[in-house]
């Protein structure tokens, strides 16, 4: 049997929009993935095996103390399913885009060229930097020119990426291939497990749905633009299933949710433990061990987990119940280190006198998607937001369509989740985060604060990540001065 088959229409198509909506309430429970029919050794044989694709490192030039990389956006063709050739778009290549590494304090400087028949931006989702270099919807990027952005890395180590943001296009631009990774090292990274691409993994993970032809099918329907996109084959760095043999018996993953809309709760088909070093805005003080892992689209996690000599197992998602990538360790596996107990300082954010508190109701109704009841508008400055001094947000879901979960997220800065629903945060959202998934009638309190500037030329956005209801106007523009 063909297993990337068998998952891809199988499994996937019976899941619904019900099945993802009810991650929300009880956190940890939902960790029982059905392995009866289709074990990893029954049909590892006969299935088609892709080696997990690794994207390469961006290379960059020194000059003046500069680090300089080139992107080119350009259109391209991939094969991912059967014999059929997809059309896509990607960076310095077909799909997707090199990993951008580099220091924290590195002035870097990104030649950002766009070979669309389109034009397109390209944000740094994650990074601290003034807002004429965030790659918003107003830098846009016309057909065949570049845009440069001088980027001063000033922020903790850290797994960010890189996306369009053109206003109404992101969810088409990114569904077709553009995104990657962006790293940020620091004196921290080295007690992790950090050679790239051996011990050091990236994991793109993203849902798309092909239509007959082999082709992308994006948005086919109004339903599609209300719920988002729902795939039905499930990619990690473009491949369908693909295996990753470890090296070391201690892996760290970077995970990244790059999926348009679809919410992951991630574990292993063993349901072994894993520790969770990083979220979104950085590395975690102390590794916190866990079973499973949300990650709503536009997340970050890295994880660090053990695998023996001989061992066989799989990354899942507990939502879709569908293998995402296999795991073969019959190669001899090198020891690593033990896994330092102090990874990183203390990210909490520390409170100014007086906070503001600042309120954001997401909503939704037939045809729109509001945040404080507007769609988005380019020429509509939002909130006018101090620099250097806290603030308390309060974000609140009260979409009347059913159980639909919004990942709100914040450009220019990372903040700390402070309370969900009176409570204390999930376990793998306790450190810096841009981006938190606010379910129906929640209401998530988070602080903020800001070191850069935005003016009214080249605001931040906020908005939510699901970029579907993004495109539909759920976002929203705010200057920092
Ligand atoms: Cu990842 Cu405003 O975006
Ligand atoms: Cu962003
Ligand atoms: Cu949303």
């Amino acid at each position: 049997m063909d297993r990337r088959k068998f998952l891809g229409y199988g499994i996937l198509n019976s899941v619904g929009i019900l099945g993802l909506a009810g991650c929300g309430g009880d956190m940890g429970q939902n960790n029982n993935i059905n392995t009866s029919s289709n074990t990893i050794n029954e049909d590892s044989s006969s299935s088609s095996f892709i080696k997990l694709p690794i994207p390469p490192l961006a290379e960059y030039k020194i000059d003046d103390g500069k680090k300089i990389f080139n992107l080119n956006i350009q259109k391209g063709q991939k094969n991912f399913i059967e014999d059929k050739i997809t059309p896509t778009f990607g960076v310095n290549g077909d799909f997707l885009g090199p990993t951008i590494k580099v220091n924290n304090q590195d002035n870097v400087r990104v030649n950002v060229k766009n070979s669309l028949d389109e034009e397109t931006t390209l944000h740094w989702h994650g990074l601290h930097i003034n807002g004429k270099y965030d790659g918003g919807p107003h830098q846009i990027i016309p057909v065949n020119e570049s845009w440069e952005a001088k980027l001063k890395i000033d922020q903790r180590a850290s797994t960010a990426w890189y996306h369009p943001h053109t206003m109404e296009r992101t969810g088409y631009q990114v569904y077709m291939g553009i995104a990657g990774l962006f790293y940020i090292e620091d004196e921290n990274s080295s007690k992790l497990p950090n050679e790239y691409g051996v011990d050091d993994i990236p994991l793109v993970i993203q849902d798309r749905r092909f239509a007959y032809n082999g082709n992308f099918s994006y948005v086919a329907s109004m339903h599609d633009r209300m719920m988002g996109m729902m795939g039905n084959y499930i990619l990690v760095n473009g491949a369908i299933n693909p295996t990753f043999s470890p090296k070391k018996t201690k892996t760290r993953f970077r995970i990244l949710n790059g999926s348009n809309s679809r919410i992951y709760m991630l574990g292993f088909s063993d349901n072994r433990e894993f520790s969770l070093v990083a979220t979104d805005g950085g590395l975690v003080e102390e590794p916190l061990l866990m079973k499973n892992l949300l990650l709503a689209p536009g997340e970050r996690a890295e994880i660090v987990v053990d695998v023996k000599n001989g061992e066989n197992i799989a990354l899942v998602d507990f939502i879709s119940k569908n293998y995402l990538m296999q795991i073969d360790a019959s190669e001899t596996l090198q020891n690593s280190n033990p896994l330092a107990k102090n990874i990183s300082e203390s990210f909490h954010i520390q409170a100014s006198e007086n906070e503001e508190i600042r309120y954001f109701d997401l909503s939704m109704s037939m045809g729109t998607a509001l945040i404080n009841g507007k769609t988005m508008d380019m020429d509509r400055i939002d909130e006018y937001v101090p620099l250097k001094r806290s603030e308390v947000w309060r974000v609140s879901n009260t979409s009347s369509m059913m159980n639909m979960p919004h990942p709100f997220h914040v450009h220019g800065c990372s903040f700390e989740i402070l309370s969900r629903n009176g409570k204390a945060p999930y376990i793998f959202e306790r450190g810096l985060k841009d981006t938190v998934l606010v379910n129906k009638d929640e209401v998530v309190f988070i602080r903020v604060y800001f070191k850069k500037t935005a003016d009214e030329n080249n605001p931040f956005m906020y908005h939510c990540h699901n970029l579907e209801h993004e495109d539909l106007g759920m976002m929203g523009q705010f200057i920092v001065e």
